[in-house]
């Protein structure tokens, strides 16, 4: 899609759709207001018909307006003019969305950049509208037979919108819807990258085929460098909770490590550490059949890093960041880890596998030592890590799990601004105890009580020595089945604008 920043009067511009909001009561917009001008009074008779009423959710499509050069215009309602917040002016522009996808036409004018919504600024609503409409239509065709134009089967909508402006009565905004569209369209990329990568099937995206992402990431940046440390590396090293889960697959486990490099090398970087199980089967503690193949979303976490490192970079963003991503299959077989084997992490200490499904943190454990070495100011991981996660708190927010107050607050802020939200899950001491291993220092579930919580106490055991913060993405990383099934690309809009907030504070 091709997004610009448009002025001068409304009722002249040439445009397939000219999308105007109106408010609680029908109360009209300045751009309503001037097309109803221009009509000669058409829209607030049309309006007063009561077909609509300016509620949030709300929309009328009119075509050939009396004097105005568009061919249509879309009404969309925001509600009460007064609070509109972060949610409504999202749902308005789903709203759009919605009502657009089915329409031929190729171009549009969009007049929400200048709605009112709390503190947020134009360059915020531009850029909120670009992540929404890149969202709305992403479509993962790489799989079909058939070449995307072509195929208007089962999820291609042939849509055919290729351009949107951004209107705004005053000129002197237009600059600032600029760096929005920019920001956005960076944000989009990362996220469709991560998509891209999540909704590949686990046939073809190996933890090969991950490493591989982010070599030629790193191939099209500068600023990124990627390395991968092999099996036979970890087996050095000492990683045996991370080589305990790629055991029992053909696929070789990969570490791979990226750096993004945007300010002074002597600048401590920030990191953060994907779960990258490519396909969770459960190994020998298997996962019944029905489900198991939302499974390849297992290594959303992972897509995360890669989607974040690539949207940091296309906005040369003045901050280091280390990348991590903990590549392996998790399959059942006669050389799989079986339940009871004990096994030594790169920390030192020893854990009990009493169940081979609790596989994401055995690898983020050794991935989170492994770190140390960069003297990270902050460190997040991001895993689907636990069905408890989903039950907890649904598709809504992710769970966060922190060490660290001042991290938790920024974490949370960071999500609320973006609408990538997150809810704190405490980490105290009290869980600890129900991982009490018989023979080693730890076992690896805690049992049913609290399980999102007793995996992140299993990995506060390892992130003692930074300030670490753990993003449990199981209910919103992806949507399993249906015919929304994909990857979401959250939690990247939160990790990037935290990120973004932290160049911002050095500057
Ligand atoms: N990848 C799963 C968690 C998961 C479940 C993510 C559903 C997304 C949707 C993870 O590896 C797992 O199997 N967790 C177990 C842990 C249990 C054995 C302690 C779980 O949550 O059931
Ligand atoms: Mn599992
Ligand atoms: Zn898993």
């Amino acid at each position: 899609m091709e997004y610009s920043a448009r002025s001068g009067s409304l009722e002249k511009q040439r445009s397939q759709c000219i999308v105007v909001p109106v408010f609680k009561n029908n109360e009209m917009s300045a751009q309503a207001k001037k097309l109803d001008a221009a009509s000669q009074g058409q829209i607030r008779k049309i309006l007063n018909r009561g077909d609509i009423r300016g509620k949030s959710g709300q929309s009328l499509l009119l075509h050939d307006v009396r004097n105005i050069n568009a061919q249509r215009v879309l009404i969309v309602g925001l509600g009460d003019r007064e609070s509109i917040d972060t949610t409504r002016f999202i749902n308005a522009v789903r709203t759009v969305i919605t009502r657009i996808k089915p329409l031929s036409i190729t171009n549009m004018i969009c007049c929400l950049t200048d709605v009112p919504c709390g503190d947020k600024s134009i360059s915020w609503k531009t850029l909120r509208q670009v992540e929404q409409f890149e969202n709305g239509f992403y479509q993962y065709l790489d799989m079909k037979g058939k070449s995307a134009a072509d195929v208007e089967t089962a999820g291609n909508t042939g849509n055919t919108l290729a351009r949107i402006d951004f209107f705004t009565s005053d000129r002197s905004t237009m600059k600032e819807i600029k760096n929005g569209i920019n920001r956005g369209s960076a944000l989009a990329e990362g996220l469709a990258l991560a998509k891209d990568i999540a909704n590949t099937p686990a046939n073809i995206c190996t933890p090969a085929y991950l490493a591989e992402q982010a070599v030629q990431l790193a191939s099209r940046f500068e600023s990124i460098e990627a390395s991968v440390l092999e099996e036979k590396d970890m087996e050095e090293m000492g990683m045996g909770a991370f080589l305990s889960v790629s055991q029992g697959s053909e696929q070789p486990g990969k570490l791979v490590i990226l750096h993004y490099r945007g300010t002074d090398d002597s600048v401590k970087p920030h990191a953060i550490v994907g779960k990258g199980i490519t396909f969770d089967t459960g190994g020998i503690s298997l996962k019944p059949g029905a489900g198991m193949h939302e499974m390849i979303y297992d290594m959303c976490g992972a897509a995360s890093v890669l989607g974040t490192l690539a949207t940091i970079a296309r906005q040369a963003l003045a901050i280091n960041v280390v990348g991590v991503l903990a590549a392996a299959e998790n399959m059942p077989s006669g050389v799989a880890s079986r339940p009871g084997d004990i096994v030594n992490t790169l920390s030192g200490q020893t854990v009990e596998i009493l169940n081979t499904d609790a596989e994401g943190r055995l690898v983020l454990c050794d991935a989170l030592t492994c770190i140390e070495k960069f003297e990270p100011v902050s460190v997040i991981d991001i895993a689907t890590l636990t069905g408890g996660c989903v039950v907890a708190l649904g598709r809504v927010a992710t769970g966060l799990f922190c060490n660290d107050d001042q991290l938790a607050r920024q974490l949370s802020e960071a999500g609320e601004d973006t609408y990538d939200r997150v809810w704190r899950l405490p980490i105290w001491e009290e869980y600890q105890p129900q991982l009490a291993s018989a023979f080693a220092d730890m076992a690896n579930v805690g049992g049913r009580e609290a399980s999102s919580i007793t995996a992140a106490c299993f990995l506060a055991r390892f992130t003692k020595k930074y300030r670490w913060a753990h993003l449990d993405i199981a209910g919103t990383g992806f949507q399993g089945s249906g015919s929304n099934k994909g990857s979401t690309g959250r939690p990247i809009p939160l990790l990037t604008q935290y990120l973004d907030d932290r160049a911002a504070e050095t500057e």
